[in-house]
């Protein structure tokens, strides 16, 4: 932002008029990130800036002490190592990675799978499957593995065998559900990132071991989602989720980037790993409608085409910590997408690159000793006020997507460790991968009634707008 033009700066130098003079005085200037779109070093330094503040919030936010927890969320954590690693391929930044390389498989857990008993009781699929893509992403970057521990790859692996086998044809004649357990309000509902998220992991398996068993099942998820009412084929509108208790007829449509995100990156690997026109097709479709929704161009509401907006909350600042993310990841997964399907690079590079600049504009808060906060909208000149982990891993998502598009060796940005395959430890049994005991098929019928008569109550209560964690 241009300084001193802000509400906020206005504010602060009323109340701290002194202090500000001294900071100038200092030559501490509080400030836009200045980012080139198209140079990478200025990609790169902003990347820094922006990890600076969030790794400050991830180490206060442990307050369990335990590594890679943070208060009140599990998988928040999962996904910003997820970020942290596609940003250190691509920028060779390693200032954290032993940190993350040791939380990201702390959490693995006692049975390497992402599904620790300390937190499998309340853990739905998606929670679970942000880890997998964690671990998958460190696999196909050449993130060191970790030696005398199963390899990223075995871990991601881990996650993909357990959730398909929670595929639920109790219902809908298939897909997975949000919530794992009967008690869980939403058990029975079926949602685009679960089943997206699994679609996408399936897929960049497939196409890092050449397993054809991941190609299938991401063929079968697909096949699921289109003839669902999540993803509908006429015009690529992804829904957030269908209710299983209703056979799936119905539709949640509130529309959120990542929904469509991870669908388009797993689309985008089946072209490339299968060169099937089939997944261009559908790769294609899923991003115009996506670059169409959320880069609106609306200029009274201060708009401009070409930056990325989750619409459905940022204008009425009402995102919840989880919607704070979902452009950064939305971002990457649609720089995926133009490097493994290359026609689309022409239509993604100016929605990514008008992103970064807007990055650097709203990157320009400062509170509590921390500079460079940035907000949730990336639209407005400056800060907007919110700030933690969720919205500078956004910005670092936004800033790596452009890093992976500009990046001389494309290819690598998505597989560079080939040399890692799937190597189980010896000591590791993936055929036992679940923690919790096991629910026999009379628990299952048991509490398939119990869902059904929770139903409504909680339906009526709109809790499934909300994701809790
Ligand atoms: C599980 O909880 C215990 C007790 O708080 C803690 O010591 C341990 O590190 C936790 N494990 C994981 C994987 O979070
Ligand atoms: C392919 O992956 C599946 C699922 O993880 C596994 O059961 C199978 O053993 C793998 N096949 C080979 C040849 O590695
Ligand atoms: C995908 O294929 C359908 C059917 O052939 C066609 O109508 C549509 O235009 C294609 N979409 C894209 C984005 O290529
Ligand atoms: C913990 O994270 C939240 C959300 O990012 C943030 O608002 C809060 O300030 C953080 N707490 C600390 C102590 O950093
Ligand atoms: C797969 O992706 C690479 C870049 O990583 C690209 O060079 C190649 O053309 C893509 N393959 C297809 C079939 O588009």
């Amino acid at each position: 932002m241009r300084w001193g033009s802000s509400p906020w700066s206005l504010s602060l130098s009323l109340s701290l008029g002194g202090a500000l003079l001294l900071l100038g005085q200092l030559g501490v200037v509080l400030a836009d990130i200045p980012i080139e779109a198209t140079n990478k070093e200025s990609l790169k330094e902003a990347g820094k800036t922006i990890t600076g503040p969030m790794w400050e919030f991830y180490l206060a936010n442990q307050t369990e002490g335990i590594p890679g927890k943070l208060t009140d969320t599990w998988y928040v954590a999962g996904a910003m190592f997820m970020t942290m690693i596609q940003f250190w391929h691509v920028s060779g930044y390693n200032e954290h990675n032993s940190v993350v390389s040791h939380d990201l498989m702390f959490q693995a857990g006692r049975n390497y799978d992402y599904f620790d008993s300390n937190y499998s009781q309340w853990l739905g699929n998606d929670d679970q499957m942000f880890w997998g893509l964690a671990a998958i992403t460190a696999s196909e970057t050449g993130f060191p593995e970790v030696s005398n521990k199963p390899t990223w790859t075995s871990l991601a692996r881990a996650v993909f065998t357990m959730q398909v086998n929670r595929w639920d044809e109790r219902a809908c004649d298939g897909g997975i559900t949000w919530q794992i357990h009967p008690w869980q309000a939403g058990y029975t509902l079926r949602n685009s990132i679960s089943n997206g998220g699994l679609f996408q992991l399936a897929a960049r398996l497939g196409r890092f071991t050449n397993n054809q068993t991941y190609f299938d099942w991401a063929e079968k998820i697909w096949d699921w989602s289109a003839a669902s009412p999540l993803i509908r084929t006429s015009d690529w509108r992804v829904a957030d989720s269908t209710s299983g208790s209703n056979d799936c007829i119905d539709a949640g449509l509130m529309q959120w980037s990542y929904n469509y995100g991870t669908y388009i990156a797993g689309a985008a690997y089946m072209y490339n790993a299968t060169g099937d026109a089939k997944w261009a097709n559908r790769t294609e479709g899923l991003l115009d409608h996506l670059l169409g929704y959320f880069f609106p161009s609306d200029a009274s509401k201060g708009y401009n085409g070409v930056v990325f907006s989750d619409v459905a909350c940022e204008p009425l600042h009402t995102c919840d910590r989880n919607m704070l993310n979902f452009k950064g990841w939305s971002s990457m997964w649609i720089a995926m997408a133009a490097i493994l399907v290359p026609e689309l690079r022409d239509k993604v590079m100016p929605k990514l690159q008008g992103s970064a600049a807007a990055i650097g504009r709203s990157c320009d808060g400062s509170s509590d000793g921390k500079n460079n906060l940035c907000g949730s909208r990336w639209y407005q000149d400056t800060w907007d006020g919110i700030q933690g982990l969720e919205v500078q891993q956004a910005a670092l998502g936004g800033i790596t997507a452009n890093l992976m598009l500009l990046n001389d060796a494309a290819a690598k940005t998505i597989d560079s460790n080939p040399n890692a395959k799937e190597q189980f430890l010896d000591t590791y049994n993936d055929d036992t991968p679940d923690a919790l005991p096991h629910i026999t098929t009379g628990d299952r019928v048991g509490s398939w009634i119990l869902t059904v008569l929770w139903g409504g109550g909680i339906i009526a209560a709109g809790w499934w707008l909300v994701k809790q964690q």
